[in-house]
């Protein structure tokens, strides 16, 4: 018999978006959050730079409007850019209230709202509100504590999400999502949870590339059980790259905030040269797409494997203030910043595509909601403006917390009987280390194939190969029990199909897609939309 939990929502992820809907809904709903390891698990515990909003009064609404607008060149969708920047200093204060200890402003740090604001690429005003540069640590650790007090609310620790329960698990005509079913890793047992609307909060899915700054999550799970499930997704083309993480082989790609050019660091080539001046007058601080492209440009014109960010012409004491965590890791591997250039590459970082959602988080599905990096808003456009995304976990969090609210005030409380998990014909595997292989192979083709520069032909041969793993992986999930990393990796196959896809189908550059066989940019901006073929 399959365990059974009954709630009335069900948040699968504990980052910033699943908590803060959790937070909003708990006092009148019974709410279960799932993380599919302990509840810091996820990119937003890793956010360094901050979290941009209109905060300060030489800023407006209108200028981080056209900064968003001009990074995600010309495919962000105009209403979800002005929902989100003109809700931003709002979810500030409510972030506020619930405690995140922002760093203030030395000028006159007593002075309520006085925070420090600093600079990163692509805003044309200071605007990102930080707590040095651990700003996801402050903002998981407080949320989750007010969970952690919260009545109503049950944390769920090592539980991965296997796939949505919908009606056609239960034959129903009506289109409806249900519940899940989820496997308890520490009893390695798979139970159901069934609740009246399920909320995809699982974060990206830069872990398709071999190289990334998520240091773990982030395969796309949430993406890929909306498209078994029949929901469409759109712009999986577009992945961040990150221009500066730290080039280390135990490093296992740090990320170097933004935020150390934005207070003035300098990208430099092994020889010392500064190099920006040659790809954009805006210099380190151009959007992300074109320093991480001017990066890996240079690393292939001298056949290096790293460039350089210096920030050590700074005092030590303004660097130890403002980047104490870069300043400890990077000490943790022999470099100090204060003193000497930071070896950099760039790496998978942001997915800007997602599952389609309306401003309420809607999916396709009745039922079914998803924020945060998991969906699509169309705020990013073509390439996401830096400190936009924790932004949007809130904004769209607490708007969709509201429709919740609001749909299943008018709904029945009862919920439908809905069949066990039926594992009778699998058996235990004894072959992981298949599944280590097709691991390693999916990460470095999606790296070597579908990378910062692409091709024709090397998107075919990444089709060509990601086709034989979907269907391998769906023989060894139709006859072996499951485990988190088989669950994985089926969802990361998933994921960098529809990547491949949505890059073969866009025949132009623009923003982070960038391929030598379509090097301009076509007069319209259209989203690449991708329709499962169980789509209602
Ligand atoms: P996450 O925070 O990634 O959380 C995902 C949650 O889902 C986790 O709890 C995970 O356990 C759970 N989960 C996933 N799959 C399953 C499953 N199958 N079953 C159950 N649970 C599951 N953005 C900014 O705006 N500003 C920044 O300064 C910034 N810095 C960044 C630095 C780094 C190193 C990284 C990696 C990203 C950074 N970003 C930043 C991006 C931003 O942190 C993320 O986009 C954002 O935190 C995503 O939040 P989320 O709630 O959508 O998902
Ligand atoms: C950073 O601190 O550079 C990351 C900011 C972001 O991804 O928005």
């Amino acid at each position: 018999m399959t365990i059974k939990h009954l709630h009335d929502v069900l948040v699968i992820g504990s980052g910033a978006a699943g908590i803060s809907l959790a937070l909003e809904l708990a006092p009148h709903l019974r709410v279960a959050v799932l993380s599919k390891a302990n509840l810091m698990a996820g990119s937003t515990s890793q956010a360094q730079g901050g979290i941009a909003a209109v905060l300060d009064s030489t800023d407006s609404v209108e200028h981080h409007t056209a900064d968003t607008l001009t990074a995600g060149a010309g495919l962000c969708h105009d209403d979800a850019v002005s929902f989100t920047v003109s809700n931003s200093s709002a979810n500030i204060h409510w972030l506020i209230n619930q405690g995140v200890p922002f760093t203030r402003s030395s000028d006159d740090p007593d002075a309520p709202q006085n925070y420090h604001l600093t600079k990163e690429g692509g805003h044309s005003h200071r605007r990102v509100i930080h707590a040095a540069d651990a700003t996801g640590y402050a903002v998981a650790s407080t949320l989750i504590q007010r969970a952690r007090e919260t009545d109503n609310l049950e944390l769920y620790e090592n539980r991965v999400a296997i796939d949505l329960v919908t009606h056609r698990h239960t034959g129903s005509d009506n289109p409806r999502c249900k519940g899940a079913y989820v496997l308890n890793i520490e009893a390695d047992q798979v139970e159901l949870f069934q609740a009246r609307c399920v909320i995809l909060a699982t974060g990206g899915a830069s872990k398709v590339y071999l190289y990334t700054s998520n240091q773990d999550s982030a395969s796309g799970d949430g993406i890929a059980m909306a498209w078994r499930a029949g929901c469409r997704v759109a712009n999986m083309e577009f992945n961040q790259f990150h221009p500066t993480c730290l080039y280390h082989p135990q490093a296992k790609s740090f990320l170097i905030t933004e935020a150390v050019r934005g207070e003035g660091g300098k990208l430099l080539l092994p020889d010392g040269k500064s190099f920006m001046e040659r790809f954009d007058p805006r210099l380190e601080l151009a959007p992300r797409d074109i320093v991480a492209r001017a990066i890996d440009h240079e690393m292939k014109r001298l056949g290096v494997d790293c460039l350089y960010l210096d920030i050590s012409h700074k005092p030590a004491a303004f660097i130890l203030e403002h980047f104490p965590t870069v300043h400890e890791c990077c000490l943790g591997f022999g470099i100090d910043i204060t003193r000497e250039p930071i070896p950099v590459v760039p790496a998978a970082h942001y997915t800007c595509g997602g599952v389609i959602v309306d401003q309420h988080g809607r999916t396709d599905l009745d039922g079914l909601y998803a924020i945060g990096e998991t969906s699509f808003t169309g705020l990013h456009g073509a390439n996401r403006l830096a400190s936009n995304s924790l932004l949007e976990c809130i904004v769209y969090a607490r708007s969709a917390a509201q429709d919740i609210r609001q749909q299943l005030a008018h709904s029945s409380p009862d919920l439908p009987d809905l069949p066990d998990w039926d594992e009778s014909q699998v058996t235990d595997s004894d072959e992981d280390v298949i599944i280590a292989h097709n691991w390693e192979e999916l990460r470095r083709f999606m790296w070597d194939y579908v990378g910062i520069v692409r091709t024709n032909k090397r998107l075919q041969r990444a089709k060509h190969r990601v086709d034989m793993l979907l269907q391998e992986i769906d023989e060894f999930y139709s006859n072996y029990k499951v485990s988190n990393d088989l669950i994985e990796l089926r969802n990361l196959a998933v994921v960098a199909d529809l990547i491949i896809r949505s890059a073969q189908q866009r025949q132009e550059s623009r923003g982070l897609h960038y391929t030598l066989d379509y090097p301009h940019t076509s007069s319209e901006a259209v989203d690449t939309i991708l329709v499962p073929k169980n789509h209602q």
